[in-house]
């Protein structure tokens, strides 16, 4: 069977090759046909197709359902668009051959609502309207072609054909898209789970170390009856002044952990220099000067403490530049650092020791004063002298409620 090209005729009848008359001859956009891939025809291909031809004109409806059909195609006809949603719903198909103007429902209106029963259906508008808004019109609506009447029939099949390959490639794109995006889900999920594994075991070593810093410490300090609960009270002090200073949450808990931490190096130093309770040789003096180091050493592993490295590093440092180890002076002392100096200080004046009994509040704020600004920040001690004021104030309150 052949079918070459008809004259453009559009109102004279002219006979078609199965006896019936097309009215007018039909040819495909040029740019539409050639930049794609056309598969060869294939019976068994053509056998398999559901093709639904609307055109509210019988004269063009039924040749070119005949031709089709002749060609071995499975061909349904609509007269109408209310009719191709019938059709649709009915039972599924490949191909839409479209007409554009068509009374009542156009084609234009057509391709959505066909489109939503079947989003993999191929829509190819027929039109002898050769103009490019309704072009758009139709791709913007999910036609995936639009032939301009006049068309040959052959270039027609051809253009079904075309159609059809690229519907397929679709599916397959989609189909391959939705297992990626499965694969993708799938392994987001598996990796999330190990980073979460794994930020857990990050944890629970974290704490480990951290507690196993602490029970050194705690170790140490029980072995000194004047050191017992020193780091404890430190880290709650210096915690509390940082709440006052208005820091944020976390940079408050580094500075409760960096004063639980201050002088984890103590274990480095010989216990006849940490129990000396007189005056330290020069020797002795620089041998406890090496806690800070030693301390910073067994903490430096654990590169999650950041900051609380610092501020333990710094915790001997003095406001004036006179500390240690590194005689840094005013802001250039990290923050922690600068609250744990002042709670640490505090501290030591309010524990008994050795050679003299604990200090009151009083006198120890009074000695303090005179370090403002030497080996103190101005602004710690004024947060200390607003912590112990609290302080003040609810043991006066608890005292009443007693
Ligand atoms: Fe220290």
């Amino acid at each position: 069977m052949t079918c070459g090209p008809v004259p453009i005729v559009e109102t004279a009848a002219l006979p078609d090759p199965f006896g019936s008359v097309v009215p007018m001859s039909y040819s495909i956009a040029p740019e539409l046909l050639d930049d794609v891939f056309v598969p060869p025809f294939d019976e068994a291909d053509a056998a398999s197709t559901r093709l639904l031809i609307v055109d509210d004109e019988d004269s063009i409806r039924g040749p070119l359902a005949k031709y089709m059909a002749a060609r071995g195609y499975d061909v349904a006809t609509a007269a109408s668009g209310r009719e191709a949603l019938a059709h649709l719903d009915q039972g599924s198909f490949h191909v839409i051959l479209c007409d554009v103007r068509m009374p009542e429902m156009t084609g234009l209106q057509l391709v959505p609502q066909a489109l939503e029963s079947d989003p993999d259906l191929a829509i190819l508008m027929l039109t002898a309207v050769n103009d490019a808004p309704t072009a758009t019109d139709a791709l913007s609506r999910g036609a995936m072609d639009y032939l301009m009447k006049p068309i040959e029939l052959a270039d027609l099949e051809r253009a079904v054909r075309r159609a059809l390959h690229r519907r397929t490639l679709m599916i397959e794109g989609r189909r391959t898209e939705q297992l990626i995006r499965q694969e993708v889900r799938i392994r987001t999920a598996e990796l999330q789970l190990r980073t979460d594994e794994l930020e857990r075991e990050r944890e629970s070593l974290r704490l480990l170390t951290v507690r196993m810093a602490e029970s050194l410490i705690n170790a140490m300090e029980a072995k000194d009856v004047y050191l017992r609960g020193h780091s404890q009270r430190v880290a709650e002090l210096a915690a509390s002044m940082a709440e006052e200073i208005g820091l944020d949450p976390d940079v408050v808990e580094q500075v409760r952990l960096a004063g639980r931490l201050h002088d984890v190096g103590k274990i480095g130093i010989r216990e006849t220099v940490l129990n000396n309770p007189g005056a330290l040789s020069p020797e002795e003096f620089a041998h406890i000067k090496e806690h800070v180091r030693i301390g910073v050493e067994i903490l430096a592993p654990l590169e999650h403490l950041g900051a609380v490295l610092t501020f333990v590093h710094d915790h001997h440092e003095r406001w004036d530049g006179s500390g240690y180890p590194r005689g840094i002076a005013g802001e250039a002392i990290s923050i922690g650092g600068r609250l744990i100096s002042t709670a640490d200080a505090y501290d030591a004046l309010t524990s008994r020791r050795a050679y003299r009994e604990a200090m009151s509040e009083e006198e120890t704020m009074t000695i303090l004063s005179t370090l403002v600004g030497r080996h103190l920040d101005p602004r710690m001690f004024e947060a200390l002298s607003k912590v112990l004021e609290r302080r003040r104030a609810l043991v006066f309150i608890d005292d009443l409620h007693r």
